[in-house]
């Protein structure tokens, strides 16, 4: 019997990944750019028990077991049975996978992102499989490959058809922007949401705005983040997020039929990040949805509880109207 557990924070990107330009292997239209979180607040994590015994593979997700036969969880086992750097007897072993999220899976916090890099992470220890792992990641949830590592990363999407040059790359290690937080509001929503992978193949087959994003805009638009992030330009950096995150729900509404993630809540909370920011003649907050109604912020440190207290005056919690997660996470390294 060997057992392995590793945990993986989710990470929020600022540049955003919508659009695969081939949907079996999981390759982006565009690169994408986000920050991994800390592993103390929204973290996945997986242990792995492989023994002669077990007769199947068998997964359960936050207690409830699921069906292993899924198509990404199988990329994903294949890949790293692939590169395993063990003997063959074990390779032949069944496996059993516990996963765990430490928040609210249905909260549409990123929660495949964290689940597959952990996944991933886990089997390498696993199988002793060294080098980057990334690619593995990526064929489970794209957004995947980017939790792999710590700070700020890249996601290039790479020129390859068969996708070896689509890869995820560190920008910057957490210590590089120490001052940066991140605050996850989290908006309730009853509604069932169209999947990110959903969403994603109905704006390729439809919306010309994603074409021209694609084409015309996230290649500049990625190289000045880089560039911010480098710089330590926090206004560079959030105008940036501001405008990538709406157009990618831009593209959403373009899409046919549109898919619609922010809610009244959501903007609700950017008009009042707009009147924060105008009424201090300076970019104070970014915010960035990702396929659902929560709004991300990042601001820096010395601004948090301002813009904290701003909020609790404006957006009081109630029933159709809660924020229930405001905390200021400071990004910090993955540890596997
Ligand atoms: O990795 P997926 O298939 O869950 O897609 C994630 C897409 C967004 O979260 C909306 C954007 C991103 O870059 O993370």
């Amino acid at each position: 019997m060997s057992i392995v557990t590793c945990i993986a924070p989710v990470n929020i990107a600022v540049i955003k990944y919508w659009g695969k330009r081939d949907e079996n292997l999981i390759l982006p239209v565009n690169d994408s750019i986000s920050a991994t979180l800390d592993t103390e607040h929204l973290c996945a994590r997986t242990t792995i028990m492989a023994s002669p015994e077990f007769k199947e593979d068998r997964i359960w997700l936050n207690g409830k077991e699921q069906s292993i036969n899924n198509k990404r969880l199988q990329n994903c086992l294949i890949g790293m049975r692939k590169r395993a750097q063990i003997s063959n007897d074990m390779e032949c072993w069944k496996i059993h996978i516990c996963s765990e999220n430490n928040f609210p899976t249905a909260a549409g916090l990123a929660s495949s992102a964290a689940g597959y890099a952990c996944l991933v992470a886990a089997l390498a220890k696993l199988y002793k499989v060294e080098g980057d792992i990334s690619a593995v990641a990526r064929s489970g949830s794209g957004s995947a490959c980017r939790s792999m590592m710590g700070g700020f990363v890249r996601w290039h999407m790479g020129s390859d058809p068969k996708g070896s040059d689509s890869l995820a790359k560190q920008i910057v290690s957490p210590s590089h922007w120490p001052e940066m937080r991140v605050l996850v509001l989290v908006v309730n929503d009853g509604r069932k949401k169209v999947s990110s992978a959903l969403g994603m193949k109905r704006s390729i087959e439809t919306s010309e705005l994603l074409k021209y994003r694609a084409e015309h805009v996230v290649p500049r638009r990625a190289n000045e983040m880089n560039e911010a992030i480098l710089q330590k330009n926090f206004e560079k950096f959030a105008e940036l997020t501001i405008k990538d995150s709406n157009q990618m729900h831009a593209v959403c509404q373009d899409t046919y039929p549109p898919c619609h993630y922010m809610n009244d809540v959501s903007f609700t909370l950017v008009n009042l990040a707009h009147s924060y920011n105008s009424a201090a003649n300076e970019i104070k907050v970014a915010y960035t949805c990702d396929a659902g109604p929560n709004v991300t912020v990042y601001i820096l440190e010395k601004n948090v509880a301002e813009f904290i207290s701003i909020l609790d005056f404006y957006i009081p919690p109630a029933d159709d109207l809660t924020v229930e997660y405001r905390k200021g996470i400071p990004i910090q390294l993955i540890s596997p």
